[in-house]
């Protein structure tokens, strides 16, 4: 099981300085990826015209492209601006399967520092029911420190 604090700490590190919203994907992804087990996907997908979701940096297996907001569990993410947590991907209508192996997601919305939506994170697991409302809480500061409290690029 991940250690937040650390990550956190360690994240801080490696951003510390920089401003390439792309930069801070691919540190991110990288660093969370290979934080716990239970992340068997882990990315980012970026907002790159109204409506509309393409990938940007990730780690693990191929992912799709491009997802519009009425689509898939990171489109639900992107159109609600809420966090999505998914038990069981088999179960949430319209979940969009880029491998077969993956049982349950969480996707956060990434908002900077004018609250605008610029993309999700979206963390697939094989495992059923990996995520708890704790890794919710976790990864949105995560994200709040690295993307929100700074300008980007
Ligand atoms: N499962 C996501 C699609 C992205 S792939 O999992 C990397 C969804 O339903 O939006």
């Amino acid at each position: 099981m991940v250690d937040y604090n650390a990550l956190k700490a360690r994240i801080n590190a490696l951003t510390e300085g920089e401003h390439d919203a792309v930069a801070l994907m691919a540190t991110l992804a990288c660093e969370l990826h290979h934080s716990d087990a239970r992340f068997d996907w882990t990315g980012f997908y970026r907002v790159t015209a109204p409506g509309l979701l393409k990938i940007g940096p990730y780690q693990g297996g191929h992912g799709c492209l491009v997802i519009p907001f009425e689509r898939g569990v990171c489109g639900a993410c992107a159109r609600t601006g809420d966090v999505q947590l998914v038990a069981d991907v088999e179960a949430f209508e319209g979940h969009i399967a880029c491998s077969s192996s993956t049982r349950s997601e969480i996707v956060l919305p990434v908002r900077d520092a004018a609250g605008a939506l610029i993309a999700v994170l979206d963390i697939d697991s094989d495992q059923p029911d990996a995520f708890t409302p704790a890794d919710a809480e976790a990864l949105g500061r995560i994200l709040d420190v690295v993307f929100a409290r700074r300008s980007l690029t």
